[in-house]
């Protein structure tokens, strides 16, 4: 697609400047219905970072939504593809300012750090972030009670960040995902962004659409609580 090429050559160039490319998508999105089809939630953790201009080309391509979590300290870097992930229909998601592990915080520290990333992530989107998600998968019980948003973890975990291998990522996320699964990604690593168009592949040829963790799941998600996929729910 057009749009996509010129996404390419920026981001190979380097240029961060998007205000070249066409605005929106020719057609209309018609959110997929998770009653009765497969639906499965991307996560990428950590971003935003220099390889999210690829992948949101990526999930373009292939009309696959995804959710960021995003940390607050690195949105001023790249407040173009954060306004990107928002425009092409993506979730932004919390993922605190500088991936503490809130286990080790008070609660006065939890508040004020999930605070501040809202207010960083509203101040380029103009929303607030519905979820959030803690790094390392870390809750401590003031954690749990301090935190109010629903809190997503993963039923699927790719390890992309330990192997950095663009295959053992697609296998993890052929064999392991399963309807309703939530996939964690890295897109601060190249090798992960490599790996995506073969997941997309792989999983479409199993029935998989790919959506926001708010379509999956955003009816039924309480705030205070922790989901790792849409199976919990049932
Ligand atoms: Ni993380």
């Amino acid at each position: 697609m057009h749009r996509a090429a010129v996404g390419g050559v920026l981001a190979t160039t380097g240029l961060l400047s998007l205000t070249t490319l066409p605005a929106a998508a020719e057609t209309e999105r018609t959110t997929p219905d998770c009653d009765n089809v497969k639906c499965v939630a991307l996560t990428f953790d950590d971003g935003p970072g220099r390889y999210t201009d690829e992948l949101l080309d990526i999930l373009d391509e292939n009309d696959a939504k995804a959710t960021f979590y995003l940390l607050g300290s690195k949105l001023d870097s790249y407040t173009e593809e954060v306004e990107r992930m928002v425009d092409e229909d993506h979730e932004v998601g919390n993922h605190t300012w500088d991936h503490a592990d809130l286990a080790d915080l008070s609660a006065g520290e939890i508040k004020e750090d999930l605070d501040r990333t809202d207010k960083a992530i509203k101040d380029v989107t103009g929303q607030m972030p519905t979820t959030m998600r803690p790094p390392y998968g870390s809750l401590s019980d003031t954690a749990r009670e301090t935190i109010d948003k629903p809190m997503l973890l993963w039923d699927v975990d790719t390890l992309d960040w330990q192997h950095r291998d663009p295959e053992t990522t697609v296998d993890i996320a052929a064999e392991e995902t399963d309807e309703g699964s939530v996939l964690l990604f890295h897109d601060i690593h190249e090798t992960t962004v490599d790996a995506i168009p073969d997941v997309l592949d792989t999983l479409s040829e199993d029935g998989y659409e790919f959506v926001t963790v708010d379509e999956m799941m955003g009816s039924e998600v309480e705030s205070g609580s922790a989901y790792s996929d849409a199976r919990s729910l049932d």
